[in-house]
């Protein structure tokens, strides 16, 4: 283990787990190592959800945003879908929960049709790295973390666009997004959002260096008017 992590892999690798928000999470080689920043995403989701609460995480990697949402949430129904097969293996192995499923496909594809307009909260932190700044990245994340859980294509908003567009269809009047961005994106993801419809806001954690743009079902709007 030592020779592994001097010759430079990530500790969580070599470990075979990392820890996120107090749980021990799973994660084999190239899979995306849950960061502490995306503690925001799950405080935030969990405000006003009760038991029963029904709960996507979409890219879910490791399954790590799911699992700790639903260490806070009593009876959260959650469904995981994730593309990487590395990644889909993990979060079989994070979220064994009766009320947990994980579901390999692309983005919302996977899902069951009956969500369709139940779903209380989507999380996604989803691939949000302009292709170019990649390189710019620590060792650990470029060299070692599969490319497709770190490129978001030129702008790094490729998925937020696709995810924003499809994800009216599954929320519930009142249902919310949450997505993970960059400090310097949010705007841009935001304006994402309010052109699919949502009312938008951003939030900010500079302890943990999170930022996460919170979208509101723009049937609510329609409802309170
Ligand atoms: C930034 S990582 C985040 C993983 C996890 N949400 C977390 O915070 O630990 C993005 C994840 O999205 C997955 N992904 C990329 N494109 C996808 C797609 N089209 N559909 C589903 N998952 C995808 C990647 O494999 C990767 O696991």
């Amino acid at each position: 283990m030592i020779t592994r992590r001097v010759s430079g892999d990530p500790l969580e690798y070599v470990l075979g787990w990392a820890e996120f928000r107090g749980l021990r999470i799973a994660v084999e080689p190239t899979v995306f190592v849950p960061r502490t920043r995306s503690g925001l995403l799950v405080e935030q989701a969990a405000v006003g959800l009760g038991p029963g609460a029904v709960a996507i995480d979409l890219c879910c990697g490791s399954g790590a945003i799911g699992a700790a949402l639903a260490a806070t949430v009593d009876d959260l129904e959650l469904y995981a879908t994730e593309l990487d097969p590395a990644a889909v293996r993990c979060a079989r192995r994070n979220l064994t929960g009766p009320r947990q499923t994980v579901l390999a496909g692309d983005l919302f594809d996977p899902l069951p049709d009956r969500l369709r307009g139940r779903v209380d909260v989507i999380v996604a932190n989803l691939p949000y790295v302009p292709t170019e700044q990649i390189a710019l990245m620590p060792r650990e994340a470029r060299e070692h973390e599969a490319r497709i859980a770190l490129d978001g294509g030129p702008d790094g908003l490729d998925l937020q666009r696709r995810a924003a567009a499809a994800a009216p269809g599954w929320l519930r009047p009142g249902g919310r997004i949450l997505i993970e961005t960059g400090r310097r994106q949010a705007p841009y993801t935001a304006e994402i959002l309010a052109r699919n419809g949502f009312r938008t806001m951003i939030s900010t954690d500079d302890e943990i260096d999170g930022t996460a743009v919170i979208g509101i079902h723009p049937d609510v709007q329609r409802d309170t008017r």
